[in-house]
């Protein structure tokens, strides 16, 4: 089973980044979203990634080539008309995964594979809205896709192995690293990873054991690795940071305070605004 046709639902941060992936990598790709101010807004995005992939990949003809080739509707039942494949990237809400799910299942083929993007919502949460559980899993890629390109693939106990099969073979012909998640996993592995190994470095911070510059020389020196903690969470973003911090034990919340108070609130985002933990020129 090779999956071509492909259409994308959400057509926001992550969604106008998948479609264009697709598309650089010579599949049909089509877009939806649900108003026409959704798609207008995609048009620039996808405008501002064809500067991206030229300047990543070094061939602008081949970026303009692929913005192209991309068609963006709001109409549900023409985007997923002859699609293999459907990948959803709507807003991380299970109500407006069901809304969704219902109508994308009353619309596609029946062969139609479905793959969410959910970062934080398990597949087993949503496959009961698909009509197809043995045709539903997850692919989740990561922001900035035509660098980070990882894509994780987990099903759930009712996924087929055809089509789990057949989703790692399209995250390989569209240029990612195809990541088997062998059992569904909150978090799949990148976060169940990255997510405790910030929170240790923020509580370092927050009970006074050492400084961020310290914390993220330690790491780095000690591992070898390019990053420390503290500069991945310029990367992540600060607000990001923020409301994952908000959730956690009370050590994190007083690390969610220092976010907000010191850098929050004085507009250091992180990376995005030029600064966060450290100061950026580019
Ligand atoms: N932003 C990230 O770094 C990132 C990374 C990996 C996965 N994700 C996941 O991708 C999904 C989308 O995140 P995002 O950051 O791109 O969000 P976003 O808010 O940028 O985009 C969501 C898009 O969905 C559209 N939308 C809203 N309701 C819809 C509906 N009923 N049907 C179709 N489209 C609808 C919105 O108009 C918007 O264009 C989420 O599940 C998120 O967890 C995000």
């Amino acid at each position: 089973m090779q999956l071509v046709n492909t259409t994308v639902l959400g057509t926001g941060v992550l969604g106008s980044q998948i479609l264009f992936q697709t598309a650089y990598y010579g599949l049909p790709a089509t877009g939806y979203d649900i108003t026409e101010e959704a798609i207008s807004a995609t048009e620039s995005r996808l405008d501002t990634l064809v500067e991206n992939y030229a300047e990543f990949f070094g061939d602008r003809a081949k970026a303009q080539a692929a913005r192209e080739s991309i068609t963006l509707t709001t109409d549900l039942a023409e985007a997923v008309k002859e699609a293999d494949l459907v990948i959803e990237s709507v807003p991380e809400s299970l109500a407006i995964k069901e809304q969704t799910y219902q109508k994308l299942a009353a619309v596609a083929r029946p062969e139609t594979i479905f793959a969410t993007n959910s970062s934080t919502l398990l597949p087993s949460d949503i496959a009961p809205f698909t009509g197809r559980p043995e045709q539903f899993l997850a692919l989740h890629y990561a922001n900035n896709i035509w660098k980070n390109n990882t894509g994780e693939v987990m099903g759930t106990e009712q996924t087929s192995k055809e089509a789990f099969e057949a989703v790692v073979d399209f995250a390989e012909r569209t240029g990612l690293v195809a990541i088997r998640v062998l059992k569904e996993q909150p978090g799949y592995v990148l976060n169940s990873m990255l997510v405790p190994f910030l929170e240790s470095a923020s509580h370092l911070l927050v009970n006074g054991i050492a400084d961020a510059a310290t914390i993220d020389t330690t790491w780095k020196i000690g591992t070898g690795a390019p990053f420390g903690p503290f500069e991945i969470y310029d990367v992540v973003g600060l607000n990001t940071a923020y409301h994952i911090a908000s959730n956690g034990d009370e050590t994190s919340k007083k690390f969610a305070a220092l976010l907000k108070s010191e850098y929050i609130e004085n507009g250091k985002l992180g990376r995005a605004t030029g600064e966060g933990f450290y100061k950026y020129n580019d």
